[in-house]
């Protein structure tokens, strides 16, 4: 099967499972420990009902929304996600073409394959820049002027991570960034040989072996980190002085990724974010977190007047971006159902992804009789009763 005959973000999911080694595929699609917070995401969703309303004239509908004064084709666009070169060649610069075609934004992550520059120069339309920092203020300041001098719109600061979280099926599977080669992965890279000759032997011969290339980089001739070790220092220290200090050497949009308590909301608000994401990282860093959608209405209704509350955790339907967006986010993104795209079939897989959610949402909101982004609202669900 390939990519193009995918009826859904499920059908993306086991032909990435299939062109997948193992060490990649876990990485991808596991959350953290028991992946308990992974499945409250999706239940969570599924919990939502519907309320349409009928006899609603919708043929004049769409789905273009604004978003910081700029408008989308659509509301949602593509989350950060690092090491995202191991699902397809080059696929930073994949993943942000596909968003452009499609008049959609990508955030590309600080663990990219590819460096910003690149990614930059190599994909049009609006690209934000992902930020792990750590209390190395120098380091950061670096990072956060490259991304300003490539012309990213948008600083996205990921606060989820304090300390790596607990994944013990990389540590099993022998996961390691710069790419390390084991027996096992040899083994496994062998009974997946497409993924071996165009996604790992070509990224090795174009760009050494796959590694983070913002932080693996040449500063004044200096290579300043060969990992993610610099922005992974005293990581555990950072508070929300950290983000007023951003808020002063970062002139454009600046958003706080990770949000899941309404005190966080309103402290990122005072301390000077343009927008906020509600997000518990897809599950993969806290296990036993609240799911993020449940905790979005209370979020929506404390800074949703002020700020925009973007979301992401748990997407794969149509119908989950309508839910999010009548429950009052902004703008939603995803992270795992683009990069099954992207594992099936490269930027055309990602944009097969992006059309399929595209397609779901717009026959979602026309079998709930609304017509536009703007006048989703709860009056459209019935919420389950709370525990
Ligand atoms: C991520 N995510 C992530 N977030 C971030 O801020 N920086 C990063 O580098 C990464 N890396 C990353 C890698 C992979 C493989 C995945 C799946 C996710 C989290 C991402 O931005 C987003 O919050 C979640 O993916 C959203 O959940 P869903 O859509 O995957 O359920």
């Amino acid at each position: 099967m390939s990519y193009s005959s995918a009826y859904n973000i499920d059908d993306l999911k086991q032909l990435a499972q299939r062109r997948l080694p193992r060490v990649a595929w876990d990485y991808l699609e596991r959350g953290a420990e028991d992946d308990v917070t992974m499945r409250a995401n999706r239940s969570g969703f599924e919990r939502i009902r519907f309320m349409p309303r009928t006899l609603v004239d919708v043929s004049g509908r769409t789905l273009k929304h604004e978003l910081f004064g700029k408008s989308y084709t659509a509301p949602f666009g593509i989350a950060p996600t690092g090491a995202a070169g191991l699902y397809c060649f080059d696929a930073d610069v994949a993943l942000a073409q596909a968003a452009s075609d499609a008049g959609v934004p990508f955030v590309l992550s600080t663990a990219s394959f590819v460096a910003m520059e690149r990614v930059a120069r190599e994909a049009e339309g609006t690209k934000w820049f992902q930020l792990y920092m750590s209390k190395d203020r120098e380091a950061a300041e670096r990072l956060v002027r490259r991304a300003f001098d490539a012309g990213f719109e948008a600083l996205v600061v990921t606060t989820d991570v304090p300390v790596g979280a607990n994944r013990e099926y990389n540590l099993r599977n022998g996961f390691a960034i710069p790419f390390r080669i084991n027996a096992r992965n040899v083994i496994d890279g062998m009974l997946h040989p497409r993924w071996l000759a165009q996604v790992f032997l070509r990224t090795l011969f174009t760009s050494g072996v796959p590694r983070f290339q913002n932080v693996d980089s040449n500063v004044g001739g200096r290579i300043i980190a060969k990992d993610l070790s610099a922005f992974r220092a005293r990581r555990d220290a950072l508070d929300w002085s950290d983000i007023a200090w951003l808020r002063t050497i970062w002139p454009r949009k600046l958003l706080v990724k990770g949000i899941l308590a309404v005190a966080d909301a309103h402290l990122a608000l005072r301390h000077g974010a343009d927008g906020i994401i509600v997000s518990n990282h897809g599950g993969r860093q806290l296990d036993g977190a609240v799911a993020a959608i449940d905790v979005l209405p209370a979020i929506a209704d404390a800074v949703g007047s002020r700020m925009p509350v973007l979301f992401d955790s748990g997407v794969r339907r149509g119908s989950d971006i309508v839910k999010a967006l009548a429950l009052g986010a902004d703008f939603v993104f995803t992270g795992r159902a683009t990069l099954y795209g992207a594992a099936a079939g490269g930027r055309n897989g990602v944009a097969h992804a992006l059309g399929l959610l595209r397609a779901e949402t717009d026959r979602v909101m026309a079998l709930i009789g609304c017509s536009r982004v703007d006048e989703l609202s709860r009056a459209y669900l019935e919420m389950p009763d709370s525990a």
